[in-house]
């Protein structure tokens, strides 16, 4: 963890996000749910004191168009890992855009790459691209299931946008909250798709064999997040590979929100269990647009004879990006300094949780601490969380309750964080005591993201 970026001057007063809520109400006339990415949208933060749009990023922090300063532990949902405009990578894209972003004729980085993939990814044989990680799980759904012969896939996890994974909505009322956002309903999915992508849930391994057995026969692949919060049951992720094996089918990582902070070669290479295939985007590529779909050669080699074909798979960009960030990881030692970042962080964020006289602690994996209070009333827990965000936004902090780290945040930022947490926790704590939660929130309540069915 570096020890630069000193606090420095005092930090001006937050002017407030007027002109954020002015943008995101001509959004509201010009874009159908106000934002291309769900966890962007307003209602996801404290709506009314949030900043909404940003005018530039470096390092940990950005400025939103009301020219205020924010501290970030958002990073683009994790898809920001060594900071924002990163110069290494800003350098190297600098340079390839003058070489062309896009050629003619296929790109040599995509071998280079694909050799860089193969080398640290465990389960790296062979490996096609894409563009976001919605679009590479599609992939590997498609890979999975022509390799196979069969069409159901089992899952567990946030897997993106597409309809092979969205006609699992047909299986729950979409009212209920079950899965996997309240309210949204699988409209424009072909309902003839229902049943071909079924969730199982994470940890729970008779009932995978269950949903094995009853689909006997026809199961391409079990598709999961090895984990987000918590490392998986001992023997877990062993267990799910022998099932999905003994039954004939695919074991497929989506390691797109856990590659990378942990290990350079994901969950897999950390706990030791080798999928067929894995799926990689976000943070990977620090920003550029990039996803990848790796696997074993058995897995993927089929591929050769499936329609699967994108104009823009060889972006140099996305290549170049992908690259430079792998190396600058490897350079910069980056499990380890995650490790340090986040455990300087829970040690700051616990000592705000007792500090600001409330229970709690922080839980989550090193490099993604989050807060956890204990609260008297589980209903207030939507209006904690919310002044939560609320308080840090006013002092100049943009988080959720859980923080995830870049190797551009420094001590300083964590001692900051410490500092302003405390005040935020304090405010929540004074509201608890006299019962005035809802008098001291002045933003919209925040909407709960979508389930994920992993911890
Ligand atoms: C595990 C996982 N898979 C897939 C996706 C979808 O990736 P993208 O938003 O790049 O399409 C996400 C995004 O949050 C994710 O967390």
């Amino acid at each position: 963890m570096t020890t630069s970026a000193a606090p420095g001057a005092p930090k001006p007063e937050n002017k407030g996000v007027a002109r954020s809520l002015a943008l995101y109400e001509r959004a509201g006339q010009l874009i159908p749910g106000w934002t291309q990415l769900i966890s962007r949208r307003a209602s996801q933060f404290a709506h009314g004191h949030s900043p909404i749009y940003a005018l530039s990023a470096k390092g940990s922090r950005f400025i939103d168009i009301d020219e205020n300063e924010y501290l970030d532990w958002v990073n683009a949902v994790g898809a920001i890992i060594l900071g924002h405009a990163d110069e290494v990578v800003n350098a190297a894209v600098k340079e390839q855009i003058d070489r062309s972003s896009l050629f003619t004729l296929n790109s040599p980085l995509e071998i280079e790459l694909a050799e860089l993939l193969n080398e640290v990814i465990p389960s790296s044989e062979m490996v096609r691209y894409t563009k976001s990680g919605g679009e590479a799980n599609a992939l590997a759904a498609r890979i999975a299931r022509g390799t196979t012969g069969r069409d159901i896939i089992l899952f567990s996890g946030y897997h993106g946008w597409h309809d092979w994974y969205q006609s699992a909505n047909y299986l729950v009322d979409p009212q209920s909250g079950e899965f996997p956002f309240a309210g949204i309903e699988p409209i424009g999915v072909p309902e003839a798709l229902a049943g071909t992508a079924v969730p199982f849930a994470w940890g729970d391994l008779t009932q995978l064999q269950a949903l094995l057995d009853k689909h006997h026969g026809q199961v391409a692949a079990i598709m999961m997040e090895p984990l987000r919060s918590e490392l998986p049951p001992a023997g877990y992720l062993e267990g799910v590979k022998k099932l999905a094996h003994d039954h004939g089918a695919l074991l497929i990582f989506d390691e797109v929100s856990c590659g990378w902070r942990m290990h350079i070669g994901g969950v897999q290479a950390y706990l030791g269990v080798t999928p067929d295939m894995t799926v990689l985007a976000k943070a990977m590529s620090n920003g550029y647009p990039m996803g990848a779909v790796v696997g074993s050669r058995e897995a993927m080699e089929p591929a050769k004879n499936m329609f699967i074909s994108s104009s823009y798979w060889s972006d140099n960009i996305g290549l170049v990006a992908t690259l430079t960030t792998i190396r600058e990881l490897q350079r910069r030692n980056a499990p380890q300094q995650f490790e340090a970042i986040g455990e300087a962080l829970r040690t700051a964020l616990n000592r705000a949780i007792t500090d600001a006289g409330l229970s709690g602690r922080c839980t989550g994996l090193s490099y993604a601490p989050a807060i956890s209070l204990e609260l008297p009333d589980e209903s207030l827990r939507p209006q904690v969380h919310t002044l939560f965000i609320q308080e840090m936004a006013k002092r100049g902090i943009h988080t959720y309750m859980g923080f995830k780290a870049t190797l551009a945040h420094t001590e300083a930022d964590i001692l900051e964080t410490g500092r302003i947490a405390t005040e935020a926790l304090a405010v929540i704590k004074q509201g608890l005591v006299a019962g005035t939660l809802s008098d001291l929130l002045q933003s919209d309540l925040k909407k709960e993201p979508f389930r994920r069915l992993v911890r």
